[in-house]
């Protein structure tokens, strides 16, 4: 070929290789600041494949920051500190077969002299969480720092001591960084899903998002509920170290080492001679990894002889002398045989998926989710298509592709819906927005979801108002909206003679709708069904606004001033309170006695003193003589406010041991004073 040829079939080449990098681009944006997942990790790591492919045929052509030389950044966007790494946090080579295996070990004894180095492997499970470099110095934890973009991550100090099998000091007084993974273990992140179901927030997809989404949260209280875990797999220079007396010389000494100190690791290590284990070992974790109570996406294998590390060196962004190993995904194909489009409280309409049923790890399956149009689109799927389903986690299952090449010509294409499936109004798509939604206040489908919500458990708990039910008051229009609840009374006898329910069943519900009137402002606040405001961001404002009229007097960036409101929240709480539908709702719940005003505590004011009289107070860092809540309870007997977050309106911060960005945050505020624990017990026992 000459040179002209070659440049064209380049150029080609490149142009083909920009939309992968494009494409990379976003999955890491979704991945790792999103956390959420588009495509597989298998798919993903294809994707890298052939840009590595690429890159090594047309090495001219490679970008000086190129994805493969980057480890996945989930640092953009960030709001926490930006810690350097000493070493850079590095991730592993994927392989999905023993052939890759046999081949990496191949280039291992190839490369080290036998002579010199006896050469064994370590088989340790690949947990599928969030990697996380802790410190400790003198034996006590002083840093947790995420991997970021490998050379930089986020000090997570204050999250990482809410786990508790992270040690807050080890058994002996050693200065030592290792590194591990948090895992959210699938018995919690099962319960804290149902959890959300039922409170109408958005649920995780998969057990690794909650933690990463968990472990990100501004409120370590938050971290603390969920319960996270963590095990460790990687003590930074190890040879540094004596285990029985001696230098630590393996990888597997190492973890008993770290083990020995009270560090958490999964209690596998496998020490394997050679190969021909490798497919048993294997095929037995394939199957046990069921029974974890955390999720494993593969295996590890490491040279456990630590001169071997030293010897093989690293990559840009995974070391030589290890590799994982990824279990075959939780994948299946079953035919698509139609799509449901669904109203949601919101007014979002979304396509379900109607499956061929196929059992899936154990369950059948039968629905599956597709998001938005806009994934039907991208992943060209349509109704009659063999479709590629996988579960990420006990929940829902997703529609991963189509399978293109077993179709027959006869597959339908799937149309968006013009009209909404329920009230058939005319469906709006908003610029900029991958939804299409039905604007009608009184959809029916609209009014069903927002009633059920108002009633549930979490909201306004107002027992025996079933799904049916709901239906039924809908269908002989006795419910146009969540404030019409509270009219009901009006057609008791009419509501009696609906299929027979009877005096009783009608007079207890009623009975409980008038029972709501009195639940606490935050359920109030959480029944109107404001998207993004679940439970917890619910019982913020509430704490944060005293009234829903101070609070819809908030623009956002007040909103956002409140610790534990994101973007998404604060945008949602604003817009919610500018339409005119939604504030003569609230009009009428309030004229039917509904609560929409905080508690006002009825505080012995006797103790209250001058200095701490309406000043705001906040703790950061670890307190020695009070517990926090005893601290926050003392604030409050002298008749001072605990503010959630710093900001202009905090006036003293008290800071405890180890204090973090709260601290620097503070003394950026000129009004802000700070003092120590030890002031702070002064200050309050002058009185
Ligand atoms: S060793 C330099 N061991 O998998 C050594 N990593 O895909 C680097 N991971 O970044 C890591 N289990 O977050 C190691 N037993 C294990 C692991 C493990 C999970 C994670 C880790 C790493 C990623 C690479």
């Amino acid at each position: 070929m000459n040179k002209e040829g070659k440049m064209s079939r380049e150029s080609i080449e490149f142009e083909k290789i920009k939309k992968i990098i494009a494409e990379l681009e976003l999955h890491n944006y979704h991945y790792y600041i999103k956390n959420e997942s588009l495509i597989s990790d298998v798919e993903y790591d294809k994707l890298v494949k052939k840009l590595e492919d690429f890159e090594k045929n047309f090495p001219e052509f490679k970008e000086k920051m190129s994805i493969t030389d980057k480890v996945g950044n989930d640092i953009k966007d960030t709001k926490f500190k930006k810690i350097e790494h000493k070493k850079p946090m590095l991730s592993l080579d994927n392989s999905y077969d023993t052939e890759d295996i046999k081949k990496f070990i191949e280039r291992i004894e190839k490369a080290v002299d036998k002579d010199v180095y006896s050469l064994s492997y370590d088989l340790e499970l690949k947990l599928d969480g969030l990697s996380i470099s802790i410190v400790y110095e003198d034996g006590k934890l002083i840093q947790g720092v995420t991997r970021g973009d490998g050379n930089v991550g986020e000090d997570v100090t204050e999250n990482i001591y809410m786990i508790k099998s992270i040690p807050k000091y080890l058994k002996q007084r050693i200065s030592l960084e290792v590194r591990g993974e948090i895992v959210l273990p699938l018995s919690r992140f099962n319960k804290i899903n149902e959890e959300r179901l039922k409170n109408g927030e958005e649920i995780f997809a998969n057990p690794r998002n909650a933690a990463a989404g968990t472990l990100r949260q501004l409120d370590a209280k938050i971290v603390e509920e969920r319960e996270l875990d963590a095990y460790f797999y990687f003590l930074i220079d190890p040879n540094k170290y004596e285990f029985n007396g001696k230098p630590i010389k393996t990888h597997g000494e190492s973890l008993n080492y770290i083990k020995l100190l009270g560090i958490k690791t999964t209690g596998v290590c496998e020490n394997l001679k050679n190969v021909s284990e490798l497919e048993e070992r294997i095929e037995y974790w394939n199957k046990k990894k069921e029974s974890l109570d955390y999720e494993t996406d593969g295996l590890v294998i490491k040279v456990d002889e630590i001169a071997v590390w030293e010897e093989m060196g690293e990559r840009s962004k995974s070391p030589r002398w290890a590799i994982a190993y990824k279990f075959p995904a939780k994948q299946i194909t079953t035919k698509l045989l139609g799509i449901t489009w669904q109203v949601g409280r919101t007014g979002k309409v979304t396509p379900v998926a109607e499956l061929e049923e196929v059992n899936l790890s154990g369950s059948n399956v039968k629905r599956a989710s597709l998001h938005n149009y806009e994934e039907i689109l991208r992943k060209d799927i349509k109704i009659g298509d063999t479709v590629f389903v996988e579960k990420a986690a006990e929940i829902i299952p997703q529609i991963i592709k189509s399978v293109k090449e077993v179709r027959t010509g006869l597959e339908i294409e799937i149309i968006p819906p013009e009209f909404c499936p329920s009230c058939k109004s005319k469906l709006i798509k908003e610029e900029g927005n991958v939804d299409f939604k039905c604007l009608n206040p009184v959809c029916p489908e609209k009014i069903k979801g927002g009633i059920e919500y108002f009633v549930s458990r979490n909201g306004m708990n107002i027992l025996g108002f079933g799904e049916k039910i709901v239906e039924k008051f809908i269908e002989k229009g006795f419910l146009n909206d969540i404030s019409d609840i509270y009219n009901l009374y009006l057609h008791k006898k009419e509501l009696e003679l609906i299929d027979k329910m009877g005096k009783k069943s009608i007079e207890n519900i009623l009975e409980n709708i008038e029972k709501s009137k009195k639940n606490d402002y935050e359920k109030s606040l959480y029944s109107l069904g404001i998207p993004y405001i679940g439970k917890v961001v619910a019982k913020i404002l509430a704490e944060n606004s005293k009234n829903i009229d101070n609070l819809m007097l908030m623009e956002v960036e007040t909103l956002l001033e409140i610790e534990g409101i994101g973007e998404k929240g604060a945008n949602a709480v604003f817009e919610f309170f500018r339409d005119d539908k939604n504030i003569e709702i609230i009009r009428k719940l309030k004229e039917h006695g509904v609560n929409f005003q905080g508690e006002e505590k009825k505080e012995d004011k006797t103790n209250h003193s001058l200095e701490f009289i309406g000043n705001t107070f906040l703790f950061t860092g670890k307190l020695n003589v009070l517990t926090r809540t005893k601290a926050e309870e003392l604030v409050e007997k002298l008749g001072g406010i605990n503010a959630r977050g710093v900001n202009k309106k905090l006036n003293y911060l008290v800071v405890g041991e180890d204090a973090g960005s709260k601290l620097e945050k503070a003394k950026k505020i000129e009004t802000i004073k700070i003092l120590t624990e030890k002031e702070f017990l002064i200050m309050s026992d002058k009185n």
